[in-house]
């Protein structure tokens, strides 16, 4: 990564590394003596200054985050003006993105997919309640703490119900992680954030992105036509999640999963086998991954039998229970 150049200090904080540099500015890991404790500074670049619309694009973010108060949304600690930059100043989320945790292993089993979906779900359903919608998910934009939470971020082109903040030469969003809506250039709502998260869950349990080729025309082509099928996931992925997921990925929004809460109790009764916290073996999960050691044992996950499982049962006890009655009467 090209680094910039470290200033001592951002305001009382100083300054550690630059951990990343994006399309609006740098990122800064800092440390704040006060309370000893590390937080990111996001700032806006100094070439950026003049640019109306970033500037408005940045507020934005900033807005939409203090809004929000959730354990899967990255918090916001403070904003200001300094020599003319602005800073954003936020909780560092100890972890690795998604993005670096497909790159090092395109095997999630499909408990590490479920529970990292799971908490993106949530922080979805916090924002969509809140009428944003967050328009660029994908996986540099997730993070996963070792401490085993999913964080979403970047709220830098979200979309505050009929507002819209247009930058000229810039596509809003990522090609690769559109929906079909959104390659058409149509009105964006929290449909499309669904159809988004669905490319991200198929590629945690595929190990492969379900659209994309080497050119942006080819990969939006394959958005707006190309289906998925219950045969495309791997043979472990359990058919109700296949489901899930191919409901997510309907290319008509109106066909689409209805909605981020729909989709959480769908994954609900999918995970009722496993346990309910699941922070602790991902952390383990993510150890292993980074340390590219064996996987842990994944947590139990239960079978659940199929209803008609249970009426058949039901039917053998009571035929049994009945044959006893005869025999002794
Ligand atoms: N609060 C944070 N804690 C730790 N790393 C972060 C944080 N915010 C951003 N990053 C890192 O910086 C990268 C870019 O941040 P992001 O907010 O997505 O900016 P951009 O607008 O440049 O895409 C992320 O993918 C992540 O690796
Ligand atoms: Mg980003």
């Amino acid at each position: 990564m090209k680094k910039a150049k470290a200033p001592e200090k951002i305001g009382p904080y100083s300054v550690q590394d630059c951990i990343g540099e994006g399309s609006m500015g740098e990122i800064w890991l800092c440390h704040d003596p006060s309370l000893d404790r590390m937080l990111v500074v996001k700032r806006m670049q100094l070439a950026l200054r003049g640019y109306e619309d970033l500037v408005q694009r940045f507020n934005r973010e900033v807005q939409v985050l203090a809004a929000m108060n959730h354990q899967n949304i990255v918090q916001v600690y403070g904003y200001w003006m300094e020599k003319g930059l602005l800073n954003l100043s936020m909780e560092f989320i100890n972890g690795w993105s998604l993005r670096q945790i497909l790159d090092k292993s395109n095997t999630f089993p499909p408990w590490v997919a479920c529970s990292i979906l799971w908490g993106i779900l949530n922080a979805l359903v916090h924002t969509h309640t809140r009428k944003f919608v967050h328009r660029d998910l994908k996986p540099s934009n997730i993070m996963v703490d070792f401490a085993g939470t999913a964080k979403l971020l970047d709220f830098g082109v979200v979309r505050i119900e009929d507002q819209e903040i247009t930058i000229p030469g810039t596509i809003i969003g990522s090609a690769a992680y559109m929906s079909p809506e959104q390659v058409r250039g149509e009105s964006v709502t929290e449909h499309s954030d669904i159809f988004s998260l669905g490319i991200i869950a198929f590629e945690m349990l595929a190990g492969r992105h379900p659209f994309k080729e080497d050119s942006a025309e080819k990969t939006t082509r394959n958005i707006l036509s190309r289906e998925i099928y219950p045969s495309d996931f791997p043979e472990d992925v359990p058919p109700s999640l296949r489901r899930l997921v191919r409901r997510m990925l309907a290319k008509e929004p109106s066909r689409r999963a209805n909605s981020a809460y729909a989709c959480l109790k769908e994954l609900d009764s999918i995970m009722s086998g496993l346990p309910r916290e699941l922070s602790h073996p991902l952390s383990s999960w993510l150890r292993s991954v980074r340390k590219e050691m064996p996987f842990p044992a994944a947590p139990r996950w239960k079978k659940s039998l199929p209803p008609l499982a249970w009426l058949a049962i039901a039917t053998g006890i009571g035929l049994v229970a009945g044959m006893v009655l005869i025999a002794v009467v």
